[in-house]
């Protein structure tokens, strides 16, 4: 890629470093609004600019991810690449970066990667880029912040999304960027100049609720009421009497109960390419009943979803092993043919943006029999004392259980269902 043109606030990206007023730079706010891409160019062009045979850093949430959404696309960004000869040891997680007669180090770390605190103690860094720092430990950001105190000039680059009001980055610099001397510039989709008005609109499609406010417009605001907003409001548009006719196939989900929570299970069916998901039949039984009751009730519960779908995997909750391998064998011994799985328990927010973005965009639907679960959606909240992280309140009086056993049902094809072109 190449830079044809920039915003306003991009190119303030490309300025603010060569002054003496600031020593760091925050760039937080909407979603694709050319933040990363922008700060990275930037990042390189300083460093080269500024100093020689010098170690820098770039941190993202992991290595990977860093790697992901930094690494390969700088070695995309021609602005960068016709003037600097660019190699990347990815098992040395190093950049070297040379050119006009300078030679400067970049070191790849993942603020969430154990491995990568322990290596950042003790090194001594020019300059440090943290993309996505929201998502980071603040332990590590402090440590990272801590190895540029010795260098003079040593700059400091953040960028990210909001996340709560309470959230640590947003107190501690945000709301401090002028008496810590940092330049902070807040984006909206708006600030990326190569976004067309559709592209805007579509991506203003894609969001409601606090997700609208956090990654559309950017801002730093709590969690607060019903989850599922659009459900609750309009039921009507997502329950349906009759199976869509494009199912090509589905999956199980189910969540074990025990201390008051229900079992719950839920078949899901997806249409081509994922474009829908429709919540199909569910189990629900909240009384207390044996592992060989609920073993039974599994299979059957199975079975009864094979003999109208193509289900072939069926995901578990995987905190209860000793059911689940009875599950397993049952299963086995009645020639049932389904392969029985982890679920895989990724991070509960990101779930929920899953559900919340194919409501949006209409590509949710749920079977007017399965009651428990539109229950269960219509009434879900968010809980008002949780104030540093969004958590589902799970007092007793919800049904989370139908929630978890949907979700389970999905994400194994999260990137496929937010792919969807
Ligand atoms: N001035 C520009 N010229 C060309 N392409 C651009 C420009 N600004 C942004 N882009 C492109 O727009 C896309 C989004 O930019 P980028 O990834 O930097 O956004 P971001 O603000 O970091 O988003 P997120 O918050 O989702 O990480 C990228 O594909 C990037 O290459
Ligand atoms: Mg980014």
């Amino acid at each position: 890629m190449t830079f044809s043109k920039l915003s306003t606030k991009q190119k303030k990206i490309f300025r603010w470093c060569y002054g003496d007023k600031y020593n760091a730079i925050i760039c937080d706010g909407a979603v694709r609004s050319g933040k990363t891409v922008c700060m990275v160019a930037s990042f390189i062009l300083w460093a080269m600019r500024c100093f020689n045979s010098a170690t820098f850093g770039i941190c993202g949430k992991t290595v990977r991810s860093a790697e992901r959404n930094i690494i390969i696309p700088l070695q995309s960004i021609a602005d960068i690449t016709h003037y600097f000869r660019i190699s990347y040891s990815r098992s040395a997680n190093l950049l070297t970066v040379e050119g006009n007669g300078v030679r400067n180090y970049f070191f790849v770390f993942g603020g969430k990667d154990e491995s990568s605190y322990m290596l950042i103690q003790g090194i001594t860094l020019s300059g440090v880029l943290f993309d996505e720092v929201a998502l980071m430990p603040r332990s590590f950001v402090e440590q990272a912040i801590t190895r540029t105190l010795s260098v003079q000039g040593a700059k400091l680059w953040f960028n990210c999304n909001p996340d709560t009001p309470n959230h640590w980055f947003y107190t501690e610099w945000v709301k401090k960027a002028e008496e810590r001397g940092a330049l902070h510039l807040h984006f909206l989709m708006s600030d990326n100049p190569i976004l067309t008005p559709e592209q805007l609109a579509n991506a203003d499609k894609q969001f409601t609720g606090v997700f609208h406010d956090r990654y559309i417009k950017g801002l730093w605001v709590s969690a607060e009421g019903v989850i599922y907003k659009q459900f609750a409001d309009s039921p009507e548009l997502y329950v349906i009497d009759t199976v869509p006719d494009d199912i090509l196939f589905c999956t199980i989900g189910f969540d074990f109960g025990g201390n008051g929570s229900a079992h719950a299970g839920i078949c899901t069916g997806f249409s081509k390419r994922f474009g829908k998901v429709v919540a199909l039949d569910e189990y629900y039984r909240k009384e207390v009943i044996t592992p060989t009751a609920l073993e039974d009730d599994v299979t059957a519960f199975i079975r009864r979803c094979q003999a109208r779908f193509n289900v072939y995997e069926a995901y578990f909750d995987n905190a209860e092993t000793t059911l689940l391998r009875g599950i397993k064998c049952k299963c086995a011994e009645e020639h049932i043919p389904v392969e029985v799985k982890n679920a895989k328990k990724t991070e509960i927010i990101g779930r929920i943006r899953l559900t919340n973005m194919i409501m949006s965009q209409m590509r949710f639907l749920v079977m007017s029999g399965c009651k428990n679960f539109i229950g269960a959606l219509s009434t879900a909240v968010w809980d008002s004392k949780s104030l540093t992280e969004d958590v589902r309140l799970d007092d007793g009086n919800y049904n989370i259980d139908s929630l978890d056993a949907f979700e389970y049902s999905i994400e194994p094809f999260m990137k496929d269902i937010i792919d969807l072109r």
